[in-house]
Parts: C-alpha cells; sequence; structure tokens
C-alpha cells in the first residue's frame, strides 16, 4: 500500500505552501480511527480539530452527501435550495428563535459575527468589540484582530481597529473595558486553542447582565465548543444564558466545509440584501451533510454518549494527575479536554502518536483530546492505556 504514495511528501514539500507542518500522511477514516500510507492504524482524539464530531466518514453523513451530490450541488443564493431552510430551522430549534446566515468556515462565521456587530453600532456610534487574551477567532483580518493572542498577528500589522483584549473569566476587566463605543463583547465559552479553558458559570452570567444592563450584543464564538462536543447542543447551554449571536463551524458538516451564525430574532433585521453574502455560503450539498449530521446527533444520543465518556475520562485522568508529577491538572467540558502539564505537549505527542494515538496541543503547555463524540469505553480505555505507557516512560 505504501507505494501508492511514495511522491506524495515530494509533492507537499515542492507544491504546498508551509503553513502547516504535517510529517504524517492519513490516507483513510472510519469512525474513531484513520490509518496512515503505512496502514498503521491511530485512534483520532483530535477529530481533525473537533471537525469529525461523529466519526470519520460516518456513513449517515455520506450517503446524504453521496445522494445530495446527484441531485444539486450548488446554486446561487440568489434562489433558494431546499435543503438551506430546513438546516436554518434544525439549527434555530435547538438554538434559540432567530434566523442563520451561512458561511463555509469557521473565520468566515465569526467575520460575519462581528460584521453584524458593527452594522448594529453604526448608527449607536457603537463599533468596538471587546474579546478575551488568550482566545482564538480565526485568520482573517479581523477575527485575528479579534484573536486575543499577539503570536497570531505577529507581522501582519496594522491590526485592524476597534478590538480590545481582557483577560478572561475577569469580570471587573470586562466592566472597566466596557464603554459607549462598545458594540459587542465576543467570546469562546470554552476557549479551545488558548488551552481548553471553560468561563465559570458566575463569570458567563455576570456578562450576560452587563451587556443587557449596557445595551450591547453577546457573541458567542461556538466554532470549537459548540455542536455537542461540551455534551450540550451549544456550549452555551451549560450556563443557562442565551448569547445574543453564535457561530459554528468545523463539526457542523462532520468535515464538509460549512460554516453558519445564528442571530437572535430582535436582530434578524440588522444585514439586508447587499450588505453581506457568501458564494458558497450554505450549498444545497453543504447543507444536506449538516442536516445529516444533527439527525444522527439526535438519533444516536451523541450527547449523552459524550457527557458519560466525558466523566469517564476525565475521572480516569485525574487518577493519572495523582500518579504523574508532570500533569498539573485536568480541566474541560464533555469531551473537550485539556491536560496541563509542566512542559509543552509537543514533548509528549509524538510518543503518543507513535503508539497509535492522536492528540493535540494547546496553549503553551496544554495536551489536548477531543475524540470522536461517539466514541466507545474500549476505545477510551485504549487510549488511556497509550497514555499510560507514554507516561510511565517520562515519569
Ligand atoms: C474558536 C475558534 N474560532 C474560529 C476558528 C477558525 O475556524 P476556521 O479554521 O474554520 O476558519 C477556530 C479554529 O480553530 C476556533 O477554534
Amino acid at each position: 500500500m505504501s507505494n501508492n504514495y511514495t511522491n506524495i511528501f515530494e509533492l507537499q514539500k515542492k507544491y504546498v505552501m508551509p503553513t502547516y507542518a504535517p510529517s504524517k500522511l492519513l490516507v483513510r477514516g472510519q469512525g474513531s480511527y484513520v490509518w496512515d500510507d503505512q496502514d498503521k492504524r491511530h485512534l483520532d482524539f483530535g477529530s481533525g480539530i473537533s471537525v469529525c464530531n461523529i466519526g470519520h466518514c460516518n456513513p449517515a453523513v455520506s450517503a446524504a452527501i453521496c445522494s445530495q451530490v446527484n441531485k444539486l450541488v450548488h446554486v446561487s443564493n440568489l434562489y433558494i435550495n431546499e435543503n438551506q431552510p430546513r438546516l436554518a430551522e434544525k439549527l434555530i430549534s435547538r438554538c434559540f428563535d432567530g434566523v442563520v446566515f451561512f458561511a463555509n468556515s469557521g473565520a468566515e462565521a465569526n467575520e460575519g459575527m462581528i460584521k453584524l456587530a458593527r452594522k448594529w453600532g453604526s448608527d449607536k456610534g457603537r463599533h468596538e468589540i471587546i474579546t478575551m487574551q488568550d482566545s482564538f477567532h480565526g485568520r482573517t483580518l479581523a477575527t485575528l484582530a479579534a484573536t486575543g493572542r499577539d503570536k497570531y498577528r505577529k507581522g501582519f500589522s496594522p491590526d485592524m481597529p476597534g478590538f480590545s483584549h481582557v483577560p478572561f473569566n475577569d469580570i471587573q476587566a470586562l466592566k472597566d473595558a466596557v464603554s459607549d463605543k462598545t458594540a459587542a463583547i465576543m467570546l469562546e465559552p470554552v476557549q479551545g486553542e488558548g488551552g481548553i479553558l471553560p468561563a465559570s458559570v458566575d463569570y458567563i452570567r455576570a456578562v450576560r447582565e452587563l451587556c443587557d444592563e449596557q445595551g450591547i450584543l453577546l457573541m458567542f464564538d461556538e466554532v470549537q465548543c459548540g455542536m455537542g462536543r461540551t455534551g450540550k447542543f451549544f456550549a452555551f447551554q451549560n450556563y443557562g444564558v442565551e448569547p445574543d449571536v453564535v457561530s459554528s463551524a468545523k463539526a457542523l458538516g462532520n468535515g464538509f466545509p460549512i460554516g453558519a451564525f445564528i442571530v437572535k430574532r430582535k436582530y434578524a433585521e440588522v444585514l439586508q440584501p447587499g450588505t453581506h453574502a457568501s458564494t458558497f455560503g450554505g450549498t444545497p450539498l453543504a447543507c444536506a451533510a449538516a442536516c445529516a449530521v444533527i439527525d444522527y446527533i439526535e438519533d444516536h444520543k451523541v450527547l449523552e454518549n459524550c457527557i458519560e465518556q466525558g466523566k469517564y475520562i476525565t475521572a480516569e485522568l485525574n487518577k493519572f494527575k495523582d500518579k504523574y508529577s508532570f500533569i498539573q491538572g485536568v480541566r474541560g467540558l464533555g469531551l473537550m479536554i485539556g491536560i496541563v502539564l509542566d512542559r509543552s505537549a509537543m514533548e509528549i505527542i509524538p510518543a503518543l502518536m507513535e503508539k497509535g494515538l492522536i492528540a493535540l496541543p494547546a496553549g503553551e503547555t496544554v495536551l489536548r483530546l477531543l475524540p470522536p463524540l461517539t466514541v466507545s469505553k474500549a476505545e477510551v480505555d485504549e487510549a488511556l492505556k497509550i497514555m499510560q505507557e507514554v507516561f510511565d516512560g517520562l515519569a
């Protein structure tokens, strides 16, 4: 099998822009597993960075894509396609009453959310958006300016104006930053790239109150933590408060590119024809995939499994914490889990990979686990065994 792929590394090196530094060639996937070019099996506890939440090549999603691909792939948004309103209804019925704008990626969904806030604030003299330190919102210029880590912005100055960053989970810092120019507060309920850091319930409730008092929008970026990852369909549902706007992408299509942001009905008219658009946003094909994803999550009790396996793996990892001094803590929500280390996660990830477990880094010292939400207990045990072997070698 490896012979089929012998020139791929060469082609990659010569012709693909080196914005990533991948070392492994993956050629197929099924459920919680992916296989490399040597036909070696890996348990994928990264899920394509929280994308393949219901497993690789999920049969229901593949069937929906195959069926739609022979019916209608693309029509302009100048026309209605049957799958877009169907998907919008499925999202709204699990979120809050409102309307959806469809995009293609997390950054594009967030970019639209930012434009909505600016448009809404434009006749009120409010254009500034407060976001959180250590947040990640994407790589376009606006979402980069929103992102609360300097390292991503280095070399791309000047930053787009109108963004400020405050410490996460610190309500006083947020209160101090709000002014009569503030249009919105934007945050990830669970910070992903920043190090798997959940907002506290008190904090999120206080932020909601602050937004209500000051008449500003509350916008949640659920690109990584949404779509069931935390055990609720939307992460904000863990907090008992609703944002005014929420974005989604990554797992929405389980690998088929699609993003979206949802606004409360009160703000449904803010963006009018001609103010925002996307050629590929919400194609019949992308929406067919996402409809199948949502149905699957419901029909197969995926959220219930996420909660159960999340509790189990977290309890087991906490035992590791007591055993290995280099583990400083375990945190997260549902199956969005961070193991806080006393060293870079990149010192451990290759050894896990060698033994057949894919894990991800987050922040500087966090080992991030994002298994599929369909993961079985046997697969969790397999991952724990590999981690134990690698951790034993380090201890
Ligand atoms: C919270 C969050 N927002 C936005 C993005 C950007 O999404 P995309 O890479 O699809 O543009 C990411 C990607 O990791 C993310 O984690």
